[in-house]
């Protein structure tokens, strides 16, 4: 039984950091195991232009622990007023590494997202021809859509026609959690990647809701019916190249999430690692574990891989922080509701 494992350090390719007191707090728990994170744009304000993604970054390196080597992958918020210009040159100098798509509505600070996807056509096309990947939060947030089927609907009618209409676009499905994203990225070619929550492997809808209602588990896209979660487990665990770790952990404080209409998030970021390595072993998969976490992402946005390792050894039940203090108050850290003897050393 392997009882310890070395892999390349990890990235985390969907990452929320916010900013002020709460970035101070969270970023250790992500520079501590993590050599690259792509960080969500979805401040408020978001974070729309080039200057803005440079004052944002410089926020984060001042936020930085001493000694860390982590290196924050910047992106953009898409609008229907995104100047293609101002992408494209912050693309170019290496500021940004992609641009993110919210629908308008669809989740936490997504209110300035796309309304009418004909208006940004023109700024998809110009990521196309320079090479900047989309990454997309795939849920349409028509009304009439029950929130259990979002994310298939999403993808006939809104994603499907973008990249039908956007040749080369490079895409990819963020935090996925149906079998509908599953295949959907198994039935398409290189230019389709998708990233896999640590949460969405663990949680389906029944831990959310049965026996009293959990809002530390509550996150956008929601967690789905368990048939989905095993479509994950599956493709997360098989090391098909497509699939990759992005935790988006995503810290609320408690009073925010506990309450009469609670946030969207979990934060991982400080059992991340630990767990998944209880989930490859649990499906006899440990031996792909370095692809899901620090090979596969690197290969779909054309980045070298991180030049040190991590070591995961297995003894007794690691002690996690039940909470994570702010100026501000706690944030409850994910508590899978097992035990998990994964230590990284
Ligand atoms: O659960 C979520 N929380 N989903 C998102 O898409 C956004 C995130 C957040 O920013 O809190
Ligand atoms: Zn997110």
């Amino acid at each position: 039984m392997t009882q310890s494992l070395t892999i390349t350090r990890p990235d985390d390719w969907h990452l929320h950091l916010r900013d002020g007191a709460m970035l101070h707090a969270v970023l250790p728990e992500t520079t501590r195991h993590f050599g690259r994170a792509i960080i969500m744009p979805n401040l408020v304000p978001p974070v729309v232009t080039a200057a803005q993604a440079a004052a944002y970054r410089d926020r984060i390196m001042e936020a930085m622990p001493k000694g860390a080597a982590f290196e924050p992958l910047m992106t953009l918020y898409l609008t229907e007023d995104t100047d293609p210009n101002d992408l494209a040159a912050a693309h170019a100098s290496g500021l940004i590494t992609s641009v993110k798509l919210y629908p308008a509505g669809a989740t936490t600070n997504s209110a300035s997202g796309v309304s009418n996807f004909e208006n940004v056509r023109h700024i998809l096309d110009r990521m196309a021809e320079i090479g900047c990947p989309l990454c997309v939060h795939g849920e349409v947030t028509d009304p009439a859509i029950d929130i259990f089927d979002r994310e298939a609907v999403f993808i006939d009618r809104v994603l499907d026609p973008i990249r039908q209409a956007t040749p080369g676009l490079r895409v990819v499905m963020e935090h996925i959690t149906t079998k509908d994203g599953v295949d959907y990225v198994k039935a398409n070619d290189q230019d389709l990647g998708a990233t896999i929550t640590t949460h969405h492997l663990i949680i389906n809808r029944n831990h959310i809701l049965v026996g009293g209602i959990k809002p530390h588990y509550y996150c956008l896209p929601v967690a789905k019916r368990e048939s989905h979660r095993l479509a994950l487990r599956a493709a997360a665990t098989s090391g098909d190249a497509r699939f990759f770790l992005g935790t988006d952990s995503a810290p609320h404080l408690d009073a925010l999430k506990e309450t009469a209409c609670g946030c969207a998030g979990c934060f991982t970021a400080t059992n991340t690692m630990s767990l998944l390595a209880h989930v490859f072993e649990e499906d006899s998969a440990l031996d792909h574990l370095e692809a899901f976490t620090s090979l596969n992402g690197p290969s779909f946005y054309g980045l070298p891989t991180n030049p040190d390792t991590i070591t995961l050894t297995k003894g007794g039940p690691v002690a996690f922080p039940a909470k994570l203090a702010t100026p501000d108050g706690e944030v409850t850290v994910f508590d899978p509701g097992f035990p998990v003897h994964w230590h990284v050393t």
